[in-house]
């Protein structure tokens, strides 16, 4: 096998890639990337777990309609009835393949989570992801034609650009050969060539301050795909969830949702449950309500953060649902059954992406995508919790089914040339990546957060422009590594977030500005090219 070019190509080894491999390996050869150890993803680090109906007096039309409101207005109802459809039978082909999911009385135990009218998240206690990500490396490991090439680090998808023809607009036709990968061993980049190719990179809350992501989530994918001129859709809408832990040292570890499915209850400084001011759902409103109204309390009082409250529930339950939160916490000398946790709101998810069919067709013929880096239109405004896991798994092995059908009409495109880096040098100014880093992470942070103002956004734009300038320049002239490409694609991701975010004159869903609050009668989505 020549490990430089595969029948599919697969960047990412999260829930989607890892999926999307099984699914094609019958027909061909895979070569999963992914840019460190196998198993680092988001997927590994999902805790409350994932959206389905499983129980009788649960229904598809309530899931649908509770993903519809959270989605307020921009979802594609057919793609959500479709994906919603596909849960139980998701769940029973990840069983089959090994997983344990917590089950209670002999029934899989069903949870709560914010903007569910339902009981209908399953779960593994809270290491929904470990358990997933844990099944399907193993199949994924197993399998004679894949192989997994860790840390190799996706730079640039392989277009008709690299053949010499300029394509400037996501509406010409185009197809994609593959892609230019760094392996970060022996810092060589590789062509690698596939019939298809799958992205499957993950979010990017990585470009602000405080995520509750990994430090993988840079936003690669929407970068690389932004680049190839693939349509990339909705970037506005990124979602702050509510709880993450606030401790100088706890990096943002998120307070699953499911905590507050439990029954716990946020309190501001001076003790009070504040969220009947806000919404009659309380503190299981969707997750934009609840991070606006912790912001609001947050402005008002000049604290830094407020607290979630379960003291209320026992022990015994707390380490059987939520052990791997509790120890935590405990790290951190704060026991969840006597004293109140600190928390504030984190960047969590990217609603929008690059834009797909359910199937996971990209505007680039032979580039397919699924995950979180995929806009297919399940979220809309705004995601309903738990159910990117299902989007993730669902569209992954769908986009199989389309790219088996692509690779068997195409070929390797031999005439694509290596690598051109001529003409750069290596460098030792990493300060100026790890400083320009910082700085897009802050003004993200403060201009581009929960509440937004032309003012704030604007200014974003000054600042994002001025670091695009200067990165560009030092791209062109300094051998690629993979700090200095993230920081370029963390660049044009935050760029695609605050141009989205300037043409959105409303608000709506997870985008809410001062200047315009209300939301209009019509429905716009925004592609960005
Ligand atoms: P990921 O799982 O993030 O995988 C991306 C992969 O791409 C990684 O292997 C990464 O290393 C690789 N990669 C990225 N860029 C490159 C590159 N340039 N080159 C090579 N490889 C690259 N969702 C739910 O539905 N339920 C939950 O309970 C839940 N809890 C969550 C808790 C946390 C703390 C977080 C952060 C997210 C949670 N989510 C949850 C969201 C969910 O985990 C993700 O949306 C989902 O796992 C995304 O899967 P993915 O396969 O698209 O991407
Ligand atoms: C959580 O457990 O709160 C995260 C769920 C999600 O992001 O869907």
């Amino acid at each position: 096998m020549n490990m430089n070019s595969y029948d599919f190509l697969v960047i990412g080894s999260g829930s989607a890639g890892l999926s999307f491999a099984l699914e094609v390996a019958d027909q061909g050869t895979v070569g999963i990337i992914t840019k460190k150890n196998k198993a680092e993803s988001n997927t590994n680090y999902a805790q409350g777990g994932i959206a389905t109906v499983l129980d009788d007096t649960d229904s598809y039309e309530k899931h649908v309609q509770d993903t519809l409101t959270a989605g307020a207005g921009l979802c594609d109802p057919d793609v959500v009835a479709q994906i919603v459809k596909s849960g139980p039978d998701t769940i029973r082909k990840l069983i089959e393949m090994g997983a344990e999911f917590t089950s209670r009385e002999g029934k899989l135990h069903l949870v709560r989570e914010g903007g569910h009218s339902h009981n209908r998240i399953i779960h593994a206690a809270d290491m929904t992801g470990r358990e997933i990500e844990r099944v399907l490396l193993a199949r994924v490991e197993a399998h004679p034609n894949i192989t997994i090439l860790e840390h190799h680090f996706a730079m640039e998808l392989i277009t008709e650009h690299h053949l010499g023809t300029k394509v400037t607009k996501y509406t010409e036709d185009k197809h994609c050969y593959g892609a230019y990968v760094l392996n970060t061993k022996t810092e060589e980049v590789e062509r690698v060539l596939a019939k298809a190719t799958l992205l499957a990179t993950g979010g990017a809350g990585q470009v602000y301050l405080h995520t509750t992501n990994p430090e993988i989530a840079t936003g690669d994918g929407v970068a690389m795909a932004y680049r190839a001129k693939a349509r990339v859709s909705n970037m506005e809408f990124i979602q702050f969830h509510p709880t993450a832990l606030h401790h100088p040292d706890a990096d943002s570890f998120l307070i699953s949702e499911a905590v507050r499915g439990h029954g716990a209850i946020l309190r501001n400084s001076s003790g009070e449950a504040f969220m009947s001011e806000y919404d009659e759902r309380n503190e299981l409103a969707p997750r934009d309500i609840v991070a606006r109204a912790i912001d609001d309390q947050l402005k008002r009082r000049g604290d830094d953060y407020v607290y979630l409250d379960v003291r209320h529930i026992s022990k015994d339950e707390m380490l059987e649902s939520f052990p791997n939160i509790y120890a935590k916490c405990l790290e951190h000398n704060m026991d969840m059954t006597t004293d109140l946790i600190p928390i504030v709101p984190a960047a969590h998810y990217m609603c929008g992406g690059v834009w797909t069919t359910i199937d996971g067709e990209t505007t680039i013929s032979g580039l397919f995508a699924a995950g979180e880096v995929a806009c297919t239109g399940i979220h809309g405004a705004n995601r309903l919790a738990s159910n990117s896991l299902l989007e993730a798994l669902v569209v992954a092995d769908r986009a199989a089914v389309k790219a088996r059908e692509y690779a068997k009409n195409s070929a390797l495109n031999e005439a694509i040339p290596e690598w051109d880096d001529s003409g750069t040098v290596n460098t030792e100014e990493w300060v100026l990546i790890s400083h320009n880093m910082r700085e897009l992470q802050q003004i993200m942070w403060d201009y581009v957060g929960i509440v937004r103002s032309d003012l704030r956004l604007n200014r974003a734009f000054r600042r994002t422009k001025l670091l695009h300038e200067e990165v560009e320049s030092f791209y062109q002239r300094t051998k690629v590594s993979v700090p200095l490409c993230q920081l370029r694609n963390m660049i044009a991701v935050s760029y695609l977030i605050i141009k989205s975010a300037m043409i959105r004159k409303e608000s709506r869903g997870l985008h809410y500005t001062t200047d315009y609050p209300e939301m209009k009668d019509i429905i716009e989505h925004h592609n960005i090219l």
